[in-house]
This record gives C-alpha cells, sequence and structure tokens, in this order.
C-alpha cells in the first residue's frame, strides 16, 4: 500500500484528486441550477478551503463573486469557551445569495458560529458548501446545503486540509493510517 508520512505520522491515500474534481464538477452544476437569477457571493473560509473555492467558482455557470475571510480563533474566558472572530470581510450581505465555502465541517462549531455572524447581515439567503463532512463528529445544529464528501471521523489531509500547516498542496486527500496506532 502507497504510504507518505509527515511529523512522523503515516498516511493512505484516501479520495484520488480526479475524484474530488468530478465531485465539485457535479457540486458546481447543481449550484448553477439553485442560484439561476441571483449573483451569489461565495466567501471562501481561509486556509484550508482556497483550493475548492478556486475549483468551484469554476464550475458555477452563472455570474458569481468571491471574497475571503480568516477566522481568528482565541479563548474566551471562564464559560465562554472558543470565540471566532471573522476578519476580512468588507463586502454587504444585505439582500444577497451567499455561499460560505469550507474545507470541512467537523464538529460544526465554526460554521456554527460563522453562518450566525453572517446572518446578521441580512443576506438574501446563506447557505454553505463544504468539500467534506464528518457528520459523526457534529455537535451543533448545522446541515451543510452542499457536501463534496461525508467521511467518517478520521483525520485526513491534502487538497486544503493540513497537518499543523503542512500538506494542504498534496493533490489528493490521503486518511491516517491505522497502523499508527500499532
Ligand atoms: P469544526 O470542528 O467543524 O469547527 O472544524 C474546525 C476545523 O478543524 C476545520 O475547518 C479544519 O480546519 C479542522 N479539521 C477538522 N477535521 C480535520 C481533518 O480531518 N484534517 C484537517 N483539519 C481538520
Ligand atoms: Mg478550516
Amino acid at each position: 500500500m502507497k504510504q507518505i508520512c509527515y511529523k512522523g505520522l503515516k498516511f493512505e491515500p484516501y479520495i484520488e484528486n480526479q475524484t474530488i474534481k468530478n465531485r465539485i464538477k457535479e457540486l458546481g452544476e447543481q449550484i448553477t441550477k439553485d442560484c439561476q437569477g441571483t449573483v451569489p457571493l461565495f466567501i471562501c473560509v481561509l486556509n484550508g478551503a482556497f483550493p475548492f473555492a478556486a475549483d468551484l467558482i469554476r464550475e458555477v455557470g452563472i455570474d458569481a463573486e468571491i471574497a475571503f475571510i480568516r477566522l481568528k480563533s482565541y479563548e474566551g474566558t471562564g464559560s465562554t469557551g472558543k470565540v471566532k472572530e471573522v476578519l476580512g470581510l468588507t463586502e454587504s450581505l444585505e439582500g444577497r445569495t451567499v455561499i460560505v465555502v469550507e474545507d470541512i465541517v467537523d464538529t460544526g462549531n465554526t460554521i456554527h458560529k460563522l453562518t450566525a455572524d453572517l446572518e446578521k447581515q441580512n443576506p438574501a439567503q446563506l447557505k454553505v458548501a463544504t468539500l467534506l463532512f464528518k457528520p459523526q463528529a457534529l455537535q451543533c445544529d448545522v446541515t451543510p446545503d452542499y457536501v463534496g464528501f461525508e467521511i467518517p471521523s478520521k483525520f485526513i489531509i491534502g487538497f486544503g486540509l493540513d497537518l499543523d500547516g503542512i500538506a494542504r498542496n498534496l493533490p489528493d486527500i490521503w486518511v491516517l493510517s491505522e497502523e499508527n496506532n500499532q
């Protein structure tokens, strides 16, 4: 079995680049149908979603715009837990069709907080497109509108997803090998 190693951890092939591209094409076609008559604003959540967002918008056959945001995480005090602040959004969302583009929805905390913040700007529609979704890890009331692949709660890298900042540039997606536990 082909393997790669990062930071002493072994990874195995999981989803090939061509399979990812084919699926993104289907998502683009679906968005094109669903958003006819609007000019959707795609909001790409950096860093992880950039390869997905770049491919997705090129599969959308209607006029569209793209904006990029980062989420600043910091620990709040007491029981507030982890708070995330949106950085970099200058576009007005009022009355727009907005599609948040994420690499992965895991616990759902990030997307839950983000969509709650964006809703305050009164978009006409607010949708979520995520390349990957781990439904078994979900802890929030979140249902992504466009999902590339539903996967089990395993750690993956590649196609934007990182291990401590590296491996985002891998064209394929790789999964942490069970061998690491042996
Ligand atoms: P959340 O748990 O849904 O809030 O996801 C938070 C973030 O965790 C995601 O945006 C990713 O950056 C990261 N993440 C979750 N699962 C994985 C994974 O399997 N590989 C790499 N990053 C992940
Ligand atoms: Mg992310």
